[in-house]
């Protein structure tokens, strides 16, 4: 893992990146941490371009052979607030402390930078080499349930099972649920979390999902099949009043439930009420119905040839006849799509019985 040219007794590789190493993945993100300042450390580097300095968390940002790394002093946390931001207990703390405020094991490793050495105080190896995934303390999800939902993101990521223990501890979070967290951090698990039915299935059957709201919900019938996208998930449950949405998440939400609530009988319908609407909220809705959102997808392509103009030069003013005079020739090409654009002018000429 010389990806970094940076080699110093102190200084370790951290977290997701030693984990996805040894997993031969890829890693997004270099993390490093150092035993001590890291911001000092930092300004000692030759050649290193400072990005961004984080004084009282001891992070600094550092650009290096054109790569982004992030450097943390070592450091200790305590939650003094359940489900909320922890606080530093100590920074500059040893590499043992740093590694024990971490979610799992398998996110606990360090790998020296001057040795290669993997340093593994919590049985991360052997949990990755057995596929589990284990909390490093019985308080971890009491402290930050948003842990639940990284459990099921490493989980689904690398097909690893929860180890019994910590899957008893998540049980026992979810039956009892302090429901005073942080929102906006849960928000963050669940973009990154539900991205796959899969996950979205373990989500709901397990009981996940109460972390949202307490709200009772089933897992729809009909599947998504293909997206990555969360709301399209996150939008299926009955509440999600808490979870902190952008003005766009909020409209696909609002079309879904809209039209959960109308009845489509017709093709002229299905095709008029999904036209629309964005293509995340019909995702949504294929949960329900399924065999509407087939059928507007064999007629949403069809479209009338007539157009406002075409009426002013039959010499009719316009007005909101006009719409109508254009669904009902919609109606008729709904039922025959090849209908030609004369065809249509007669259908309007006969809609306004001129
Ligand atoms: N961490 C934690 N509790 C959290 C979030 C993060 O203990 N609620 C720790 C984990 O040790 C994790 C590290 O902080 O490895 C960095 O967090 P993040 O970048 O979210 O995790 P990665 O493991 O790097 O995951 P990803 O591969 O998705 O980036």
């Amino acid at each position: 893992m010389d990806i970094i040219g940076l080699k110093d007794k102190n200084l370790y590789f951290i977290g997701g990146i030693v984990r996805d190493e040894l997993l031969k993945r890829e890693s997004i993100d270099i993390d490093l941490t150092y035993n001590g300042n890291a911001v000092e450390f930092a300004h000692s580097i030759k050649n290193a371009e400072i990005l961004q300095i984080n004084e009282p968390f001891g992070t600094v940002k550092i650009k290096l052979n054109n790569k982004e790394i992030d450097i943390a002093s070592t450091r200790s946390e305590i939650y003094p607030k359940k489900g909320h931001l922890p606080i530093i207990k100590k920074i500059a703390c040893s590499l043992k402390e740093d590694v024990m405020r971490r979610d799992f094991t398998i996110n606990a490793l360090a790998k020296s930078t001057l040795t290669g050495e993997i340093i593994d105080y919590t049985g991360g190896l052997e949990d990755l080499k057995n596929k589990k995934i284990r909390v490093l303390h019985n308080n971890s999800f009491i402290d930050d349930p948003t842990r639940i939902l990284r459990a099921l993101k490493f989980s689904v990521r690398f097909g690893f099972e929860l180890d019994e223990h910590t899957k008893k501890l998540q049980n026992e979070y979810l039956k009892n649920i302090n429901y005073d967290i942080s929102y906006k951090r849960l928000q963050k698990e669940l973009k990154e979390t539900l991205t796959s039915w899969k996950a979205f299935e373990r989500f709901v059957n397990e009981g996940i999902y109460k972390l949202v709201s307490p709200i009772d919900f089933k897992l729809p019938k009909f599947p998504i099949k293909n997206s990555k996208n969360w709301i399209v998930y996150l939008g299926l449950l009955p509440d999600i009043s808490n979870i902190p949405l952008t003005k766009k998440e909020k409209k696909i939400v609002e079309e879904y439930n809209n039209l959960k609530n109308i009845k489509l009988d017709s093709d002229f319908e299905i095709y008029k009420s999904l036209s629309n609407i964005s293509k995340e909220s019909i995702i949504m809705y294929s949960t329900i119905n399924p065999k509407i959102v087939e059928r507007f997808n064999q007629i949403k392509e069809i479209k009338i040839s007539l157009n406002g103009e075409d009426l002013q030069n039959f010499g009719i003013k316009p007005s909101e006849k006009y719409q109508q005079c254009f669904d009902f020739i919609l109606k008729r090409k709904l039922k025959n799509p090849s209908l030609s654009k004369s065809e249509e002018i007669s259908i309007a000429k006969e809609f306004f019985e001129i």
